[in-house]
């Protein structure tokens, strides 16, 4: 059994008061719910105030983005060890809003996995198509490139380590929501590439989140899709009532 994740990206938005005061609020939830695990990915500056107030709690913090080094001259960036001294456990990668305004490439996304993976971070991959890209029929194509060059060289076992996001691009914040079905599809794919290149097993247990406009009307349908393991949500994870709708999930 795959156990499902709801994962709340809060990109460039929330005070560290903000941040705290929203923990406060939603360990409650997280800790009723027995059905899922709970993440919240606060922006860099409020990650060590996020993970001492979820501290003993179900709710686990995640980075928005990583460096593959050490430490080093890199100007802006932070690294692996940084991230789990703030009290990280989780790492966003490969988000396509990196991909979009930094020029994040599939090989980047494969040096920060990596990374992560090596400081005993979860790594929560993000893959997906743009509106062009569906268009035009590729999507399939597009999700293998992403997919064999970012986790390029894993073992087995790294990959039992990560989790994936499928964010078709054209649904983020867009309110334009992919159909369960067609999530489903691009799910099913993913979890065929895992088969190939890593095996039976781990296809199986590999946990792939879809995100792009999920909200706590489209949850339950989402989520009725055996093949959807969780969500990555951006707008709806903001405010405490969204937030803890999406927790509270029911499939259907
Ligand atoms: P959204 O963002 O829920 O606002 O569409 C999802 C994401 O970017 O992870």
């Amino acid at each position: 059994m795959r156990r499902p994740v709801i994962a709340g990206n809060w990109k460039m938005y929330k005070t560290i008061a903000e941040a705290v005061d929203f923990v406060e609020k939603i360990k409650p939830v997280a800790e009723s719910a027995e059905h899922c695990e709970v993440v919240v990915a606060p922006p860099f500056t409020a990650l060590a105030a996020v993970a001492k107030a979820a501290k003993g709690s179900k709710v686990a913090v995640a980075a928005q983005d990583v460096h593959w080094d050490k430490e080093g001259a890199h100007t802006g960036d932070v690294s692996p060890l940084m991230l789990s001294d703030a009290g990280c456990t989780h790492v966003i990668i490969g988000h396509s809003e990196r991909r979009q305004d930094h020029a994040e490439t599939d090989d980047l996304v494969n040096r920060r996995l990596k990374a992560a993976l090596a400081a005993g971070l979860t790594p929560i991959v993000c893959v997906g198509e743009t509106l062009v890209e569906r268009e035009a029929g590729r999507t399939l194509e597009v999700l293998e490139r992403q997919f064999l060059r970012g986790l390029a060289g894993l073992t087995s076992s790294d990959f039992s380590r990560i989790i994936i996001a499928y964010e078709p691009v054209w649904a983020i914040g867009t309110g334009r929501t992919a159909t369960p079905e067609m999530a489903a599809e691009s799910h099913r794919y993913l979890r065929e590439l895992a088969r190939r290149q890593f095996g039976q097993e781990e296809a199986g247990a590999i946990r792939i989140l879809y995100g792009g406009s999920v909200k706590p009307d489209n949850v339950g349908g989402l989520m009725a899709q055996e093949e959807i393991d969780g969500a990555l949500v951006g707008g709806a994870s903001l405010k405490v009532d969204s937030f803890s709708a999406l927790i509270q999930y029911r499939r259907g």
